[in-house]
């Protein structure tokens, strides 16, 4: 049944999104205006302690994809070792088909800002840094821009307000690798190395950046904190479910009418969605999709009524992740989709460890028959079996999440691959492009 259009509008909950539409909300005359820096004012009169308990009691999860208690994650820098503390902020967005992130710090950087300051006076650090994805080259000098115009206006560097408190911010711009968004390989780059994984535990709790105490944080994350600290924990309550607390901002792309970002209480179903998206694009039907980006399993039109929380995807069979929707219909392939990934994956490996590395560039290769009509059935095993032998085994997440368009879209959409095998199919490759790079 199609829902009228003021109730499904309803379902809208701007928050984070609130000053997008604002011209020249980027610069801090106009963000002042709207309400800006007024959490922090608040915040840097209220104990530290205070402050984690306030982020412990709204139910805020991390945005970056795992939905991590972020007050737990604060709770853990310990306090009184002598060893200085630091906040990152991870802002390397690139998980396909996610954009929240850089469209937050485009339009509104200040928030982000605050965020930190807030963040970082809470977990005792003295310097913060944001660390942003190389190519995001227009986001970064806004965030510049903004860090530039905190510290003329004495909202960052030395007595804070006349609190006493120190903040040094920095924003440093990565070279654009995927898996400089993994938390400990984003340290190393930080810290002038090549980005690989460390090995976790430790977690950055305790050994984070310069060996240091050290809370990471997605920028929705870090973004959510000046309207907690102004709006209270039961007002964040307010919005989404019991356990996945809070508005979220969901990127929607491909088939659909109005692709875009669309922030609403966590819980929205996809049907609602693609209603406040504007419907299919003419002559669409949906046919599948992932909830939280590609390293998420894909999902079909049978999941249109799932709860998008971290607990009904999960229940569903998936991963909420960074809530990246991308919408396919009965006019793309699952199977040419799933290669594209794979060759994103292959490409992005870091190499550090085999089931990754050797299990990617397999898996391309036998995708690249299968999409040339050489493939055979055995083929299907094989992509099972090195899903297998790279789901638990490899270093990080690249490795896990790889396998997830591959494993979910053999489950779904088995007869597609067949249909390339038995000649259904007309080839999408061409003999040359079996060969590849
Ligand atoms: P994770 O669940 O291992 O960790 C989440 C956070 O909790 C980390 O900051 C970790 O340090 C902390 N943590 C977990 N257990 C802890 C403990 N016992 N003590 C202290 N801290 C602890 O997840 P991970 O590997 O950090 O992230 C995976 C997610 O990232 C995926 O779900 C995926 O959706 C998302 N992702 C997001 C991307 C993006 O562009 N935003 C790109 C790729 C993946
Ligand atoms: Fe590197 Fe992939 Fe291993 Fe992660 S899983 S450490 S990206 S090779």
């Amino acid at each position: 049944m199609t829902m009228p259009a003021a109730e499904i509008l309803g379902k809208l909950t701007p928050v984070l999104t609130k000053r997008w539409l604002s011209p020249d909300a980027w610069r801090i005359g106009t963000y002042e205006k709207l309400d800006g820096y007024a959490a922090l004012r608040k915040a840097i009169k209220a104990h530290p302690d205070d402050l984690i308990q306030l982020i412990k009691d709204s139910g805020l999860r991390g945005r970056g994809g795992a939905g991590f208690p972020t007050g737990l994650k604060w709770g853990f820098i310990p306090q009184g070792d002598g060893k200085p503390h630091y906040l990152v902020v991870n802002a390397d967005e690139g998980e396909p088909g996610t954009c929240k992130d850089l469209p937050l710090m485009t339009h509104d950087p200040h928030s982000l800002v605050e965020g930190v300051i807030i963040a970082s006076y809470a977990i005792r650090a003295s310097r913060a840094y944001i660390y942003i994805r190389g190519e995001a080259v227009h986001a970064a000098r806004r965030l510049r821009n903004a860090v530039n115009e905190a510290y003329a206006k004495g909202y960052l560097g030395r007595d804070i307000l006349g609190s006493g408190f120190d903040l040094d911010l920095v924003v440093h711009s990565g070279a654009g690798a995927y898996i400089c968004g993994e938390e400990t390989a984003l340290l190393d780059s930080l810290e002038g190395f090549r980005g690989q994984p460390r090995l976790r535990p430790p977690f950055p709790a305790t050994h984070g950046l310069y060996a240091s105490p050290t809370v990471v944080n997605n920028v929705g994350t870090i973004a959510s904190v000046p309207y907690i600290v102004l709006g209270g924990a039961d007002w964040w309550k307010s919005m989404g479910t019991e356990k996945s607390a809070g508005p979220m901002i969901y990127s929607l792309s491909g088939r659909i009418a109005n692709p875009g970002q669309y922030e609403c209480g966590l819980g929205i179903t996809l049907r609602e969605l693609i209603e406040l998206a504007g419907g299919m694009q003419p002559g669409h039907n949906l046919k599948f999709w992932t909830p939280g980006g590609s390293s998420t399993p894909l999902l079909t039109a049978e999941h249109l009524d799932v709860p998008l929380d971290f607990e009904g995807v999960a229940a569903a069979g998936s991963i909420l992740g960074t809530t990246a929707t991308q919408i396919f219909s009965d006019q793309d392939c699952p199977v040419y989709a799933t290669y594209r990934w794979l060759e994103f994956y292959h490409h992005e490996s870091c190499g550090k460890c085999t089931p990754c590395r050797e299990g990617n560039y397999w898996m391309v290769r036998v995708y690249r028959r299968i999409l040339s009509g050489q493939g055979t059935q055995a083929d299907l095993d094989t992509l099972l079996d090195t899903c297998d032998n790279i789901l638990g085994r490899s270093f990080c997440g690249l490795g896990d999440g790889a396998t997830s368009p591959v494993t979910s879209s053999l489950k779904y959409f088995k007869q597609d691959y067949l249909d390339y095998i038995e000649g259904r199919t007309a080839p999408k490759l061409s003999d040359k492009q079996l060969v590849g790079a």
